[in-house]
Formats: structure tokens, C-alpha cells, sequence
């Protein structure tokens, strides 16, 4: 069993597009486990985005995602990571397919409504940075 952080970006809290993230990934048979209404600190999100540092769009990338409040969630199921990553779609708006979240509901790159951990490894690092162990909760599920 696999966990995975996944995070509506400002632009998707904006477009009040939550719900519609939440909704896809129960309905695919996926368990919260975890869920966070939150300001980034610039900080955490330093931390969270480390891999990209050095890049030319870090800075405003950073910029970005303290800008407005996001919804951190953590996902638990069978291969959440790799799955939640298809659902998500392709990081360039160009290549997003439709059926995807960011292929139906984006245009820009940066712009780009979530956020999905993309191996074990940084989805184990993504999780602690924004979520203790007392503030995840496995239930079982009624059917
Ligand atoms: P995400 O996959 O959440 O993580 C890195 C983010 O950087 C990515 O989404 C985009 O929102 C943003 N970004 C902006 N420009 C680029 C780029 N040229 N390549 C990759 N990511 C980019």
C-alpha cells in the first residue's frame, strides 16, 4: 500500500476546483487519509520544490505557491503514486491530455492546478514536510 502527497495549487483553490480534484480520486478508489488547508511558508516551499532549485522558474515557482492558500492532501492505494500521476496529466500544458485534471481544466504550465509526488521517495519527503503522523488517519473502508 502506497501513500502520495498531493496538493491543489492556488490557482486551483481559486477556481474552486477542490472538490472536483477530491471527487476524482475517491471515485477511483482512492482513501484520504490525510487533508490540510494551508499557507506554504517560503521555507517549506523551498523545501518541497528542493529538486528544481537552480532552475529559472524556481524563484516564481516559490513565489507562486506561497501566494495563496493550497489544499495539502495525503492519498493512500495501490500504486497511488504512479496512478495519481496519470490522473494528474503531463507537467506541460501542450502535452496534457484530455480526461486528465490538468489537461481539462489547464493552460499554462504554471498554472497548473496540482501538484503529485512523482516516486516513493519524494512522496515520503513531500509528506513530512507538511503533515505530522498524528494528522494522518487510516480507516477501513465500508465496501
Ligand atoms: P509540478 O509538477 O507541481 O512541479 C514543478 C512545477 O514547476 C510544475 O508543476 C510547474 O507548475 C512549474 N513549472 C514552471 N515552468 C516549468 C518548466 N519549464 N518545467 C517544469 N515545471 C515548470
Amino acid at each position: 500500500m502506497e501513500r502520495t502527497f498531493l496538493m491543489v495549487k492556488p490557482d486551483g483553490v481559486q477556481r474552486g476546483l477542490i472538490g472536483e480534484v477530491v471527487k476524482r480520486f475517491e471515485q477511483k478508489g482512492f482513501q484520504l487519509v490525510g487533508a490540510k488547508f494551508m499557507v506554504i511558508t517560503k521555507e517549506k516551499a523551498e523545501f518541497h520544490y528542493e529538486e528544481h532549485q537552480g532552475k529559472p522558474f524556481f524563484n516564481s515557482l516559490v513565489e507562486f505557491i506561497t501566494s495563496g492558500p493550497v489544499f495539502g492532501m495525503v492519498w493512500e492505494g495501490d500504486n497511488v503514486i504512479a496512478l495519481s500521476r496519470t490522473m494528474i496529466g503531463k507537467t506541460n500544458s501542450l502535452d496534457a491530455q484530455p480526461g486528465t485534471i490538468r489537461g481539462d481544466y489547464a493552460v499554462h504550465t504554471n498554472l497548473n492546478i496540482i501538484h503529485g509526488s512523482d516516486a516513493p521517495e519524494s512522496a515520503e519527503r513531500e509528506i513530512g514536510n507538511f503533515f505530522g503522523p498524528d494528522e494522518l488517519f487510516s480507516y477501513d473502508k465500508a465496501n
